[in-house]
């Protein structure tokens, strides 16, 4: 009786709260990636970002590959130092982290956009821009 509290008493919060939200942000085995809804949250970052063939940088970094790619190296875009220098890669972890919270993981990103709240949003949202490679074609999801 009583033990998780106790436990969770004796964590620091920070670390508790970063815990729990890894637990949250990590796909649970069987949760489908839904591309076609990725596709309408993208339409949140689109009046920034574009993906595709042709694609070109605007009010941010085009996204074509961001998968796997360090942050803030696309040619020709001019990134806050704080993105710069941040050392992040873009792995899906690290990618869904930023989404939820772009200021959270990097305080001074010049990225106006809040996060996003949900989830599922994320999730789905990280498998649409999987799809592009770095010159947005289009990849068989493995
Ligand atoms: C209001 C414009 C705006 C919106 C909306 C926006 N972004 Fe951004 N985004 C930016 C800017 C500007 C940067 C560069 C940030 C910096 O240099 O600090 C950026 C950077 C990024 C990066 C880092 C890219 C790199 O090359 O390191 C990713 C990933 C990203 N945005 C994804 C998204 C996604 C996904 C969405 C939609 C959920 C989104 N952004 C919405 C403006 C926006």
């Amino acid at each position: 009786m009583g033990f998780a509290i106790s436990v969770g008493n004796k964590m620091p919060r920070r670390l508790l709260t970063a815990f729990i939200a890894a637990l949250i942000l990590l796909p649970a085995p069987g949760m489908a990636q839904d591309i076609a809804a990725g596709e309408a949250v993208f339409k949140k970052c689109a009046a920034c970002h574009a993906v595709g063939e042709g694609a070109k940088n605007r009010v941010g970094p085009v996204l074509n590959g961001v998968i796997g790619r360090p942050a803030g190296k696309v040619e020709g875009f001019k990134y806050s130092s704080a993105m710069a220098d941040s050392g992040l890669v873009w792995d899906e972890a690290t990618l869904a982290n930023y989404l939820k919270s772009p200021k959270d993981l990097v305080p001074k990103t010049k990225m106006a956009f809040a996060g996003l709240k949900e989830d599922a949003d994320i999730l789905n949202l990280v498998a649409y821009l999987k799809q592009f490679a770095d010159d947005g074609t289009k990849v068989v999801a493995p």
